[in-house]
């Protein structure tokens, strides 16, 4: 007789059931997500205290970005990079934090996948008590590619993805990951330590009612986007939107997997390929989103079809639910900015 009438499902549990879907898979992809699992509790422990330990504020030091990275940025990376480098399954690690790949275990048969991760997403966002996140994707060494080709590793188009995912430290924590069987969330419960399966097979509303893009940058924004934006506001998809942006990816995100609606980081001036990252922000939130029935586009295509060519290319991504998507899609058509793709 079960005490409760909802099963109590970790994430551990739920991993090892999922990965029955990867025949031969031996328990190497449980223990690839039980590092990422372990490193974001300690990280969220930080994020929980930051203001009362010496973790707030700027490191120091500028990262390949050119961006000055916060404490929590150093933190979260130097303790992701730990765990994941104790499993003999990873080859290669690719951290928005590091310039270079950083090779792992290039002399085991078995470390034949590469982690690319955000450690920290917001970080802007640190000082001021908003939510922040982790992202991370995980990608199998492509046939014929040698143990040291590392970057090579990495770059593979967002289609190629075996599981992806996310934690925001909000409200709670919550993680939410996919192995390409739908996307299920977990919420941390702090008094056992453990993630709790809270929002199993979540589902993108086919319409939502906001929409969140950096409005400061409107006047720079490419053909398309400000017509698209003006279509939303003023109510030609059935109602007039509201805007909501956090400024941090991952929750804007976590808002629009919940709620519906479109998410948008278009080219800007002083980011002409736009500001968000392909292989370690675009693409883990693409993959997401399209399994949870949603669409990622980069303005002119498919998000999860681009071949990177650098680990840390930028790319425009706007992602929600179909309907909006649709529309934008068809607002770039006639702005010439996306070729007329087969899905009209
Ligand atoms: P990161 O903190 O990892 O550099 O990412 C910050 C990103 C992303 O989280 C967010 O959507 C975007 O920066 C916000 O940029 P603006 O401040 O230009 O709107
Ligand atoms: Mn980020
Ligand atoms: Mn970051």
């Amino acid at each position: 007789m079960t005490t409760t009438n909802t099963p109590i499902i970790t994430v551990q549990q739920h991993i090892l059931e999922e990965q029955k879907r990867f025949p031969g898979s031996s328990g190497e992809f449980s223990s690839l997500l039980s590092a990422i699992t372990m490193g974001t509790k300690m990280i969220q422990a930080k994020v929980r205290r930051a203001g009362l330990s010496d973790i707030l504020g700027e490191h120091g030091d500028v990262n390949v970005q050119g961006e000055i990275q916060q404490k929590l940025d150093v933190y979260s990376n130097d303790i992701l990079s730990h765990f994941l480098s104790l499993r003999d399954s990873v080859g290669v690690l690719v951290s928005e934090e590091n310039e270079k790949p950083i090779i792992v275990h290039n002399n085991l048969e078995n470390a034949n996948y590469a982690i690319v991760f955000d450690p920290l997403d917001g970080s802007s966002n640190i000082d001021v008590n908003v939510s922040v996140g982790t992202t991370f994707s995980i990608l199998r060494r492509p046939e014929g590619v040698g143990m040291n080709d590392a970057e090579q590793w990495a770059l593979q188009p967002g289609n190629k993805q075996i599981a992806a995912g996310y934690v925001v430290y909000g409200s709670s924590t919550i993680l939410v990951y996919s192995v390409g069987n739908g996307v299920h969330g977990f919420t941390l419960d702090p008094s056992l330590g453990a993630y709790i399966l809270s929002h199993p097979n979540m589902r993108m509303p086919e319409q939502g009612k906001y929409y969140s893009v950096n409005e400061a940058y409107r006047d720079s924004f490419p053909p398309g986007y400000t017509e698209y934006i003006d279509r939303l506001r003023k109510g030609f998809l059935g109602h007039k939107y509201a805007s909501r942006y956090i400024g941090s990816m991952v929750a804007d995100f976590h808002r629009t997997l919940l709620k519906g609606g479109v998410f948008l980081y278009p080219p800007t001036e002083s980011n002409p390929d736009g500001k968000l990252r392909l292989l370690y922000e675009a693409n883990p939130v693409a993959f997401l989103a399209e399994q949870a029935g949603g669409m990622a586009l980069d303005g002119t295509g498919r998000v999860l079809d681009i071949q990177p060519v650098s680990i840390h290319q930028r790319c425009p991504l706007v992602v929600g639910s179909r309907v909006e998507m649709e529309d934008f899609e068809q607002v770039m058509v006639e702005a010439g900015s996306t070729p007329k793709s087969d899905s009209f």
